[in-house]
């Protein structure tokens, strides 16, 4: 457990730019003192002494204004940044070098006794004011955008921003794929500035969306009437497949550069 604690205050020098050193971390850090209550609390918890180590966490929470439940599981290098309004359940269960800030809730979303809280993997980030609810999973190195509400478990690596949250980078990707469409049929946004959401732009990728969707349909249905014995002329359509799209794209950087 000392161990533990050593590990638990070192990490902050690694997370925070503006710790100076060890004394000024031990004594100006509530978020370290609630780490080391908690692993004092946790070690009582789990040798059946848990009036005790539920008072003491109470107590923690008075001076720190972090409430940890002395079930929750949390592995090494653990800090909060800040603290105030951090709650964490009792059936939380947190891996090794998580990073929370101040206001976030890892809170359940049933009165149900059992696993009721949420699942965090190794090196996951929680923004200020985030709500993750209910025993889902936030794989590892996922990161959590500040006041977002997460009640869908998060895939490794990803950040997850609003409410409810929402993946950011398959937004991107979808946007990039909805791009390379367009300049395939000729469209080019670029012209406007590719940054700024753009009424025209958007109407524009929706429409080819839509054309997208309407050929494949009048594909199979082409498939159909085929098979029935119908005779259906020979025009063919331009493919649109993703591997197509990536050569044209590069073509077309290559010959405006
Ligand atoms: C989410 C976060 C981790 C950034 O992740 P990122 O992958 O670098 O994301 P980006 O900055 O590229 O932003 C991606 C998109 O998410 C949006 N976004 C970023 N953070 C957001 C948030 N907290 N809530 C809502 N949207 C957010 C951006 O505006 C951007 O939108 P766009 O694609 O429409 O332009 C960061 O913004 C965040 O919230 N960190 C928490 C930090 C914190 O709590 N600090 C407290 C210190 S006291």
């Amino acid at each position: 457990m000392w161990e533990q604690i050593r590990e638990d205050v070192r990490c902050v020098f690694d997370r925070d730019p503006a710790a100076r050193n060890v004394f000024e971390v031990l004594t100006t850090y509530p978020g370290v003192h609630a780490i080391i209550w908690h692993r004092i609390n946790h070690w009582l918890w789990q040798h059946n002494l848990k009036w005790l180590a539920r008072w003491l966490s109470t107590f923690a929470r008075w001076i720190t204004g972090i409430e940890i439940h002395p079930g929750a599981h949390i592995g090494r290098r653990f800090f909060i940044d800040h603290g105030m309004g951090v709650v964490i359940g009792e059936t939380a269960e947190i891996g090794d070098d998580v990073t929370l800030y101040h206001g976030v809730t890892l809170g359940g979303t049933s009165w149900q006794p059992g696993k009721r809280h949420p699942t965090l993997g190794d090196g996951v980030v929680v923004g200020a004011g985030a709500k993750i609810l209910g025993p889902i999973e936030v794989g590892e190195n996922a990161r959590i955008g500040a006041n977002a509400v997460v009640v869908r478990p998060v895939p490794a690596g990803e950040t997850v921003v609003g409410v409810p949250g929402h993946l950011v980078k398959r937004a991107k990707a979808e946007q990039a794929q909805k791009r390379k469409r367009a300049e395939q049929l000729g469209f080019d946004a670029y012209g406007i500035t590719p940054d700024l959401p753009d009424p025209v732009e958007n109407a524009i990728y929706s429409l080819l969306e839509h054309i997208h969707a309407q050929d494949r349909k009048l594909e199979e249905l082409t498939e159909v009437v085929r098979q029935l014995g119908g005779d259906v002329g020979p025009v063919q359509l331009p493919e649109l497949d993703d591997a197509e799209l990536d050569k044209k794209s590069d073509e077309t950087r290559r010959n405006s550069e």
